[in-house]
């Protein structure tokens, strides 16, 4: 397991003056670990720009590295993979340790397990708690053997793959893209058609890095999912991929500005594929006011810089089919709905108790402790206000969780006393430059 003993890094955010400036925030954390994957999985180099160096991704480099590829850091968000091809992967020397890398474990799950090799798989304490089982189920389908699990199917875990992988037809349980692509880079390794149903559409970046490979993937819609079709085993060649901004770091600047009275903030280059930007459709409808610039391609994804200014909000209903496309976003939207007036509902939340902490109840005790009025009813949460900033003034609990770090830290820069957190180590995993990019913004935190 990794080592979650150091001690915890404590920080706080109080009122600040008004935030001004233009930033940039770093690359995206899917596509980031989709890139280093699929270029293990090609032939040849794959060259890619402004890779996350979140300790995330970092964790899926090295784990590229013991399965036998090559991934080298040339310059500062630069690297080069050298690919070991589908169907080529070594038997990895020790135990891949993913840290908190839900994403990065999961997908690598869908890789080793569908190759003729032995993987163990572990993370830290947050990861040790997460549910496997939704990966485990299909790769079991697709031949591989689960060697040993920890109860529930949890990690530490060990696959050993088939020597041919089984294409299947798989509908996911739970609307999940993590679900959705281990089945997918399983498909890779095996022959024939592998099909994957989701209900509800999800982050679609790995049928798009598949085909920039390569690959012979189809979409069809199918009422509010899709159905994607893989054709197995093709040679993927290694391509240059260029990061764009990921909108769900974008998304703590993102509301600063629109919480700190007098704000005026340029988010550059923040991807804006539009299963990913469910908060600012939700933003837009609480009245923010958030202009998008120069909306133009990047790498094949559609990106926009973000004026952002300083809004009133009011209270709306989220629609539960929103969720895969917010569903990371939701602490820091329920950070926003404590400053609106009137009440915010967000319904069908349930993925959130499988995040890298249970999000909904730690969002609920961080609003709990900062004198904010809400309630969860199922998996809905209801969060009340009435314009005026918040107490603030709690020490908010974040579970080894980044997103419950930086939301709350963005609550305390507006609220009237300052908010507090126990740890902010987990920051490293997603949005390494968050502190200096808000204090280039003119945030108080420290
Ligand atoms: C991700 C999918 C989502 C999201 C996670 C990244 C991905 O998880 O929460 O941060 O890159 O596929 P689920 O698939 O569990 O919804």
């Amino acid at each position: 397991m990794s080592d979650t003993s150091s001690a915890s890094q404590p920080l706080a955010s109080r009122a600040s003056g008004p935030l001004r400036g233009r930033i940039e925030v770093p690359g995206d954390k899917s596509i980031s670990h989709r890139a280093l994957i699929l270029g293990l999985l090609a032939i040849g180099e794959t060259r890619i720009e402004n890779l996350l160096e979140g300790d995330d991704v970092l964790r899926t480099a090295a784990a590229v590295r013991a399965l036998g590829g090559r991934a080298d850091r040339e310059a500062p968000g630069r690297w080069r993979v050298v690919g070991a091809g589908i169907g080529g992967l070594a038997t990895p020397p020790d135990v891949l340790d993913f840290g908190n890398a839900g994403t990065g474990s999961r997908l690598m799950m869908g890789v080793a397990g569908s190759h003729p090799i032995t993987t163990t798989f572990d993370g830290d304490a947050s990861l040790r708690h997460r549910p496997m089982r939704r990966i485990l189920d299909p790769l079991v389908r697709m031949g591989t053997v689960v060697v040993s699990e920890e109860p529930g199917g949890r990690v530490p875990l060990t696959l050993r793959g088939p020597d041919e992988t089984i294409p299947i037809v798989y509908e996911t349980p739970a609307p999940s893209a993590q679900i959705k692509s281990a089945v997918l880079l399983a498909g890779l390794n095996s022959p024939g058609l592998t099909t994957v149903v989701e209900r509800e559409a999800t982050r679609d970046h790995t049928e798009r890095m598949m085909r920039h490979f390569g690959a012979d993937v189809t979409v069809e819609a199918e009422g509010t999912g899709r159905r994607i079709a893989l054709r197995g085993q093709p040679t993927l060649r290694g391509a240059p991929v260029i990061v764009p901004s990921d909108p769900s770091s974008a998304a703590f600047p993102i509301v600063a500005a629109l919480l700190v009275p007098g704000s005026d903030v340029i988010v550059r280059n923040v991807m804006t594929n539009p299963l990913r930007t469910g908060l600012l459709a939700t933003l837009d409808e609480m009245g923010a006011e958030i202009e998008r610039l120069d909306s133009r391609d990047i790498g094949g994804e559609t990106v926009a810089d973000l004026r952002v200014r300083h809004s009133r909000l009011r209270g709306v209903v989220v629609p539960p089919e929103r969720a895969p496309a917010m569903i990371d976003e939701y602490p820091i939207l329920a950070v926003a709905a404590a400053f609106a007036e009137g009440e915010t509902v967000m319904r069908g939340l349930g993925e959130l108790r499988v995040k890298e902490s249970d999000r909904l109840a730690a969002v609920a005790a961080g609003l709990a402790a900062n004198g904010v009025v809400h309630r969860v009813e199922g998996d809905d949460l209801a969060v009340s206000g009435d314009g005026r900033a918040p107490r603030g003034g709690g020490l908010v609990a974040t579970h080894l969780d980044h997103r419950i770090a930086m939301a709350f830290l963005v609550m305390g820069l507006a609220s009237r006393e300052p908010v507090r957190i126990d740890d902010a180590a987990m920051i490293q995993t997603s949005f390494p430059s968050f502190v200096p990019l808000m204090h280039e913004l003119g945030a108080e935190i420290g």
